[in-house]
């Protein structure tokens, strides 16, 4: 993408360039790939957010893994959770017995994965890991804590990478501080 797009400049910090968020999936890949040597692993992709990361991430693992999507209601015109979580795509497979590795693209007040955790358990996965791109573990409202994450940040709302204000943003191919003047009029 050009840095000229207007895109670039609604942001006020630029937090992962593409080239640094190209080496912390790869290494991410490596250990996931490392932890689960002979398994098959499904990952399931939470969307839309996580949609960039997760073609990515399944790229840098060498093992003969399986993927399923599901999407959970979001944010909404806002950059303050809602607290309510509801899905709104299921998976298209049973998963029992499978070792499972949810994927998210950022973790906040931990709501939308710890009602994943619950209800996947329940269906018989034989084990389950969460995986997130970005992790703000200052704002968790429930215990939560995530297996894998490439970064763990401050409290700011960030976009790029997947990641959306509005549902824009998500084609930016790196992670930057969302300018506070484009959400507060
Ligand atoms: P949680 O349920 O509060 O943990 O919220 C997780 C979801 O909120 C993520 O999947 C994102 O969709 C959204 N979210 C949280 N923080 C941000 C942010 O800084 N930028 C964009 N989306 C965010
Ligand atoms: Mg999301």
């Amino acid at each position: 993408m050009n840095q000229d797009c207007p895109l670039y400049q609604d942001l006020s910090e630029v937090l992962y360039s593409e080239e640094e968020l190209r080496e912390a999936v790869a290494r991410l890949g490596a250990r996931i790939t490392h932890d689960y040597r002979g398994k098959a692993p499904l990952m399931i992709c939470i969307l839309k957010g996580a949609s960039v990361f997760f073609t990515d991430l399944i790229r840098c693992i060498d093992l003969p893994l399986e993927i399923e999507f599901m999407a959970i209601s979001s944010y909404g015109a806002s950059t303050v959770s809602s607290g309510e979580v509801r899905m709104v795509k299921d998976l298209d497979r049973p998963i029992l017995g499978r070792d499972v590795l949810v994927v998210e693209d950022i973790v906040d007040s931990g709501m939308t994965l710890s009602f994943l955790k619950r209800t996947l358990t329940n269906r018989g996965a034989s084990s389950l890991r969460l995986v997130s791109l970005l992790d703000k573990p200052s704002r968790r409202t429930v215990p939560l804590n995530v297996d894998y994450s490439c970064y763990q940040i401050p409290d700011k709302f960030v976009v790029g990478y997947g990641l959306d204000y509005d549902e824009k943003y998500r084609n930016l191919p790196l992670v930057g501080v969302l300018d506070p003047k484009v959400y507060t009029k």
